[in-house]
């Protein structure tokens, strides 16, 4: 694979050049035009920093990440079992939204940063508690070179 710097531009962008299997070309350009990409560049683009994000995650780097539960709030302890775990969580909550969907649900997101590690063990413990219906984590960065200068983390 060779590279050169980009004369035309003024950012640090890098054109390079890759050979791909002609199926599998025809296959990622299908998926190009799916998910509606102006170009092959910016779906690779995506796909590098996911890898890098999936990556960081793996090997428990500095994270932010969203936790979204719904919960019946009827539940005994349970709106107390939630503040006090994230009052205990080892990393940092950021922000909560919590939105009463009917009489007896409540949608809460969690906004919080720190070690995967942490972020998957604290979002394990909410969705354990007794009353916690559904919930998903989800875990990202900046897929920059050092995710570990996320602030505080
Ligand atoms: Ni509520």
């Amino acid at each position: 694979m060779s590279s050169s710097s980009s004369s035309s531009s003024s950012s640090s962008l890098i054109r390079t050049g890759i050979s791909l299997d002609r199926e599998l070309l025809k296959r990622f350009d299908k998926v190009v035009r799916q998910k509606g990409y102006g170009s092959r560049s910016e779906a690779i683009r995506d796909l590098v920093r996911d890898h890098f994000v999936e990556d960081d995650i793996a090997s428990n780097k500095a994270v932010v990440a969203t936790i979204t539960l719904i919960y019946d709030h009827h539940q005994h302890n349970l709106a107390e079992q939630l503040i006090q775990a994230q009052h205990d969580y080892k990393g940092q909550v950021l922000a909560t939204t919590h939105v009463h969907l009917d009489h007896h649900n409540c949608l809460e997101v969690i906004i919080l940063k720190g070690r995967s590690a942490d972020a998957r063990k604290f979002a394990d413990n909410l969705l354990s508690f007794k009353g916690v219906k559904h919930g998903k984590l989800v875990l990202t960065n900046t897929s920059d070179i050092h995710p570990d200068d996320i602030s505080g983390v």
